[in-house]
């Protein structure tokens, strides 16, 4: 009986050495809370070399924040742990990363400007890199968790998260704290939808303590995308919002359009010229004290509809439907919110309308 376990574990072993690969969470050290040996320190500053961050390999002017500490008159709260990184100018961190080749996968990581300047992260998964704005503060507690997609080219990769910006203070640069990953599994059209990842199921990884949804920046690809099939085409982000934390209208999770016109999803899908369609989708809100008339303008090629939703901060949403006739090929479906609303529990979070379980169906299709 013994034996034969072994030789089972053997073969599972054999069968599933992909599980050697990274499973979702946190990547080693993802939070810094093992940080450089005291020698290592000075003051703040990390001056022990690139090895001094256990797991991490960092260049530049890399400082090590204990929460608590005080940058002028600002209080420096960490996200989750005592420990978090900020990186100074040209500045990098990096991490060698088992995963699999040929599977996609997001990185969500949370990020914090502590000046006024414009400040940018380049985030790289060679070849694959993003150059992600981080100027706009979208929620009141200072740190934004956000979303990065990308394509395993190799079995181990190196990501790389780099401050490419020149500020006259070095303590200006941007603090950095939880990196995570999650393996994609990009969803395909089937015969009940021919959107892919209509129910925004598939995405990017969730904190499960973390009450703030994820932004997934604009200017994404589409075949990277850290949610999968979807592209943020605009100048602002999405967020990404989970049914633990939030009021998700259909499955666990949904996307909150949290920045007016200037924040927008959209997927291409293909059609038959002459062929008529519906889209239908959810809007509703999360349940977060985002309160007021909202509208969601669904696009489908150049025909297009407003969807008023009057929320009252707690939870709800409509059906909405948009039928309409296809021109080319390719039909561009967005969607997009008329207003900008703040929540009424902080007058400064940005947020709005949700958007969820977005079908598109030729009418005559065949029934299931
Ligand atoms: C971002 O980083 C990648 C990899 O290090 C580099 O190839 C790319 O040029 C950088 N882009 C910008 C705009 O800094
Ligand atoms: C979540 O919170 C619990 C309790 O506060 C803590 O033990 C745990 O480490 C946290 N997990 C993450 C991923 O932050």
């Amino acid at each position: 009986m013994k034996g034969r376990f072994t030789l089972l574990s053997v073969l599972l072993c054999l069968a599933f050495h992909v599980s050697f690969a990274f499973i979702d969470g946190l990547v080693a050290n993802g939070n810094f809370e093992l940080g450089p040996k005291p020698s290592d320190l000075k003051g703040t500053v990390v001056i022990g070399g690139r090895h001094a961050i256990p797991e991490w390999e960092i260049s530049g002017y890399v400082e090590y924040i204990k929460s608590g500490q005080k940058q002028g008159d600002m209080l420096l709260v960490v996200p989750e742990g005592a420990y978090a990184v900020r990186l100074g100018n040209e500045a990098s961190i990096k991490q060698r990363i088992k995963v699999i080749k040929g599977m996609y996968y997001s990185i969500t990581f949370m990020v914090a400007r502590t000046c006024a300047q414009e400040e940018k992260l380049n985030i790289s998964v060679a070849p694959d890199f993003g150059v992600i704005p981080i100027q706009t503060l979208y929620n009141s507690f200072g740190w934004d968790p956000i979303a990065y997609g990308f394509k395993a080219e190799y079995d181990e990769v190196e990501m790389v998260i780099h401050n490419p910006g020149v500020e006259e203070d070095p303590a200006c640069g941007p603090l950095i704290d939880s990196i995570a990953l999650r393996t994609l599994y990009p969803p395909r059209p089937t015969n009940k939808n021919i959107l892919k990842n209509g129910g925004f199921e598939e995405g990017p990884y969730v904190f499960p303590n973390s009450t703030w949804g994820v932004l997934i920046p604009p200017n994404i690809e589409d075949d990277h995308s850290p949610l999968p099939g979807w592209m943020v085409e605009s100048l602002k982000a999405v967020k990404y919002i989970d049914s633990e934390h939030y009021s998700v209208p259909e499955g666990t999770r949904a996307v909150e359009l949290v920045a007016g016109k200037e924040s927008a999803i959209a997927q291409v899908a293909r059609t038959i010229p002459g062929k008529t369609y519906v889209l239908t989708f959810s809007v509703g809100d999360a349940s977060n004290s985002c309160e007021g008339s909202m509208i969601v303008e669904a696009f489908a090629g150049k025909d297009t509809i407003k969807v008023p939703y009057e929320s009252k901060g707690k939870g709800g949403f409509k059906r909405a439907i948009l039928k309409f006739v296809a021109v080319g090929t390719r039909t561009r479906i967005m969607f997009l919110s008329t207003f900008y609303t703040m929540r009424s529990d902080d007058f400064s979070s940005l947020c709005g309308p949700v958007v969820d379980d977005v079908k598109l169906l030729s009418i005559r299709a065949r029934k299931p």
